[in-house]
């Protein structure tokens, strides 16, 4: 089956109580089990049936089992937000005394949770500026190693050869962040990546009314996964949350073709203004990603950012004329969203190693929707004027 077609008929399929062909939300935290022998028998996993929403719920499962069939996955996990996503993979799969790798940058609360949380429980994190400084200096005790194909928010390009074949040295499990592209644009896992994740917020469910977060992979992997985020640190999605995310999945395809189709025309626009220092935009042939997207995906992404010179006043500047894209975090929703990750996503990573990364005070990043293209133009054009 193709994707656009799996995207509406993958999965469970109508309701196996009603025949509902939506899935209904069932907006229950537990479960009745009848007996004392049926509920001991639940609990020791020899009988089917759901228990307690945090472990398991009939609205999630339907949309775990769409998630897998996407992505290719034994198993697919839907959390309560990418950051329980985050947490729930490094939790479940290292200990004290292991080390960790990612590539820098890294959405900023992933990259402030590695540094300033993971590493207190006595796991080593080392960070990478690229895929070939990985390949170069991986250590050789590192047992996970995470990296985003598109960064966020400079947008630089990770190929995931390159850190499949670093993270082989060391036999490491690799991690892809797929969220700024997912699995209609790319399929980590049919890749030999080990894990793939997503903030569900994201493009997922691509109507900026929910947070969610998403991890899929190999059944040894995922129950280990499942376990520390749904009975440890317990951060299972709501139904109705999950109801919403299933809702916006079915559109993946279309409203995806439009970002993508928007942002291709964006950049071109702000690539030949006098007035913007630097485009970065993975679909520029002169952008160094280009060719390893070309190659490895065949598309971009919907996601442009760009630098006026002049730090965060300038940026602010530019910002606060901006009449059609709102000023707000978050990306991938139908509407054009504008932000300064240095002093927003990215704020709780000290001021140097942001730097490093490449995330300077001059970077504005523009997460394109899917209005009409030439009205999101007029907008930048009238901003940069003013
Ligand atoms: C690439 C990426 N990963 C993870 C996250 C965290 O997701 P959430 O905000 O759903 O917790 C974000 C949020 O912006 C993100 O952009």
């Amino acid at each position: 089956m193709k994707f656009k077609t799996q995207l509406l008929h993958s999965g469970a399929g109508a309701d196996t109580q009603t025949g509902a062909l939506t899935t209904p939300i069932y907006q229950s935290s537990t479960f009745t089990y009848g007996t004392a022998a049926q509920g001991k028998a639940r609990f020791a996993g020899e009988q089917p049936g759901f228990i307690y929403s945090r472990m398991g719920n009939p609205t999630v499962q339907a949309l775990e089992q769409q998630l897998a069939a996407l992505e290719g996955a034994d198993e697919a996990l839907v959390v309560a937000s990418g950051m329980a996503a985050v947490s729930s993979i490094f939790y479940a799969l290292v200990s004290a005394g292991d080390e960790v790798a990612f590539i820098d940058p890294v959405y900023g609360g992933t990259a402030a949770f590695l540094i300033n949380t993971l590493s207190r429980a006595g796991i080593k994190v080392s960070r990478y500026l690229s895929d070939d400084d990985l390949v170069a200096n991986i250590n050789p005790g590192t047992k996970l190693v995470l990296f985003e194909p598109i960064t966020n928010p400079n947008l630089k390009v990770s190929d995931y050869r390159k850190v499949k074949a670093a993270a082989a040295k060391t036999g490491a499990i690799t991690v892809c962040d797929n969220t700024f592209l997912t699995p209609y644009l790319f399929k980590p896992l049919a890749h030999g990546i080990d894990l793939v994740m997503h903030s569900g917020t994201k493009y997922l469910s691509g109507h900026g009314d929910i947070i969610a977060g998403v991890v899929a992979g190999r059944s040894e992997l995922m129950q280990q996964v499942r376990t520390i985020a749904l009975k440890h640190i317990g951060a299972p999605i709501g139904p109705q949350e999950a109801y919403l995310l299933q809702r916006g999945l079915r559109t993946l395809a279309l409203r995806m073709d439009a970002h993508l189709a928007g942002a291709a025309k964006v950049a071109g626009f702000l690539a030949q203004h006098p007035l913007v220092a630097k485009v970065i935009y993975p679909g520029l042939t002169s952008d160094a990603g280009y060719p390893v997207l070309a190659e490895t995906v065949g598309a971009f992404g919907g996601m442009v950012s760009i630098e006026l010179a002049g730090g965060f006043n300038r940026a602010a500047r530019f910002l606060d004329q901006l009449q059609l894209f709102t000023q707000a975090v978050s990306l991938g929703d139908l509407e054009s969203l504008a932000c300064h990750p240095a002093s927003t996503t990215h704020a709780a990573m000290d001021a140097s190693s942001r730097l490093a990364a490449g995330v300077t005070d001059d970077l504005i990043r523009l997460s394109i929707g899917v209005e009409d293209p030439a009205d999101l133009i007029a907008d930048l054009q009238q901003a940069l004027q003013a």
